[in-house]
């Protein structure tokens, strides 16, 4: 009854808690992981100058930050999986040095360690000598004619106590920008294993992703696409209950990935935990992405997966840059025209009760009904629980991932 009239719809939220001195204003909008080798040179530079353009930022996925990202100029999420492309050493171990050379430039924006992704959680990757060109050997920091591993676990750490330990010298190295890491759930308990290493070392990430089992790649097998980790909603609204039932939720900001490409689809995760929205397929398809699939065949036919010279040509960087600034552009229009229809002044303003769900045919509950929230501190305070939350917290410890019972 009452739409509200918002002019400015350049939305961002402040990503970098008190022990970061270089906090990032972001869009709530922007560019999910993917690398420049499942994606093609002229891919990666339209995709980094659309951003430039439109004011939002561009994670590198785990592949390194090579030339074509640095031309474009736009804001990056630097991404390190556990290949640790760009900072990796001769045996695949975790270079600190080649780190703080790569984190402190400018134009990185926020430092995210890859735990794991929607479409292939707890599955490491093999990038075949084979697709080793000169240039990703160079972006990547590989030699060439040799396999290259991304191990399913990190090296760097194998507990939850090491993980803030190198979180915190990740931050400390990278001159004080957010740091944060990005998970597909599995284990819910495992998750809960790093909130208590997150009270106990005070080592706590600016930000978490969380990503959801219908993520996509070039590269997942066909098993696990789809199948294995938790849906997005279901994901995002555990890790948002636990940082809140832990009494963290304030300090950390939360992203969520996961088929999420129109307005609504963010306004109704925005709703429901997340204080950011990355989307990778969506900017594919801004860049012509005809979701034809033959992504690890390296015959993509529209010049997006592919790291064909020819085929890359079907791709004119300045036509598709100003298509990805457009769809960004376009989709925030939407969404505040959608915040407005709902009497709000701001898409953050969005609240679980705002969205309501068919449980039955005949019966609709609220998002408050569907997605109860954690009282601010419960964890901490061992009331009685009806959800697990509190059995599952009490399995979990901070000097290991493994369940104690
Ligand atoms: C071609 C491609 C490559 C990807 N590469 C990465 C990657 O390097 N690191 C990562 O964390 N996620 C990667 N992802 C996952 C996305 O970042 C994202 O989390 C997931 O696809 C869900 O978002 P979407 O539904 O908008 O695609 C990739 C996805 C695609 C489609």
């Amino acid at each position: 009854m009452q739409p509200t009239h918002i002019t400015d719809t350049n939305f961002r939220i402040t990503i970098g808690g008190p022990n970061c001195a270089q906090p990032y204003s972001a869009s709530i909008y922007n560019i999910s992981a993917m690398s420049f080798g499942a994606l093609s040179a002229n891919a990666i530079s339209a995709l980094n100058k659309g951003a430039a353009a439109g004011g939002f930022a561009h994670d590198t996925g785990e592949g390194g930050i090579n030339r074509y990202h640095r031309q474009g100029g736009g804001d990056l999420i630097y991404e390190i999986g556990s290949g640790y492309f760009g900072c990796r050493a001769a045996d695949g171990s975790f270079d600190v040095e080649k780190f703080a050379a790569q984190a402190v430039d400018p134009q990185v924006k926020m430092i995210e360690v890859k735990l794991s992704q929607g479409a292939k959680p707890g599955h490491g990757g093999l990038l075949p000598a084979s697709k080793i060109s000169p240039e990703i050997a160079e972006a990547r920091g590989v030699p060439m004619g040799i396999d290259c591993e991304s191990p399913a676990a990190h090296p760097a750490f194998s507990t939850p106590l090491e993980m803030m330990a190198f979180l915190g010298q990740l931050r400390a190295r990278s001159g004080g920008k957010p740091v944060g890491f990005k998970l597909c759930i599995g284990h819910r308990r495992e998750f809960m294993c790093i909130v208590k290493a997150m009270l106990e070392t005070r080592i706590v990430p600016d930000f978490i992703v969380v990503d959801g089992k219908e993520g996509g790649t070039g590269a997942a097998p066909l098993e696990f696409a789809n199948h294995v980790g938790m849906p997005m909603v279901e994901g995002l609204t555990f890790v948002h209950n636990a940082l809140l039932g832990a009494g963290l939720r304030d300090q950390i900001k939360l992203g969520a990935a996961g088929k999420l490409l129109t307005a609504f689809d963010i306004a109704r995760v925005l709703a429901i935990g997340a204080d950011w929205i990355n989307s990778a397929r969506g900017f594919m398809f801004a860049i012509g992405c005809i979701q034809a699939q033959p992504c690890h065949t390296n015959r993509c036919p529209v010049g997006v997966a592919t790291q064909d010279k020819l085929r890359q040509r079907a791709i004119d960087v300045d036509d598709k840059a100003a298509r990805v600034t457009r769809f960004h552009a376009n989709t925030m229009c939407a969404l505040s025209e959608m915040t407005a229809a709902a009497g709000l002044m701001h898409p953050s303003d969005f609240l679980p009760r705002h969205f309501l769900t068919r449980l039955r045919d005949e019966q609709m509950i609220t998002g408050d009904e569907a997605y109860p929230s954690m009282p601010e501190g419960f964890l901490l305070r061992a009331e009685p629980d009806k959800h697990g939350d509190l059995i599952r917290w009490n399995r979990a410890r901070a000097e290991s991932f493994a369940p104690f019972d």
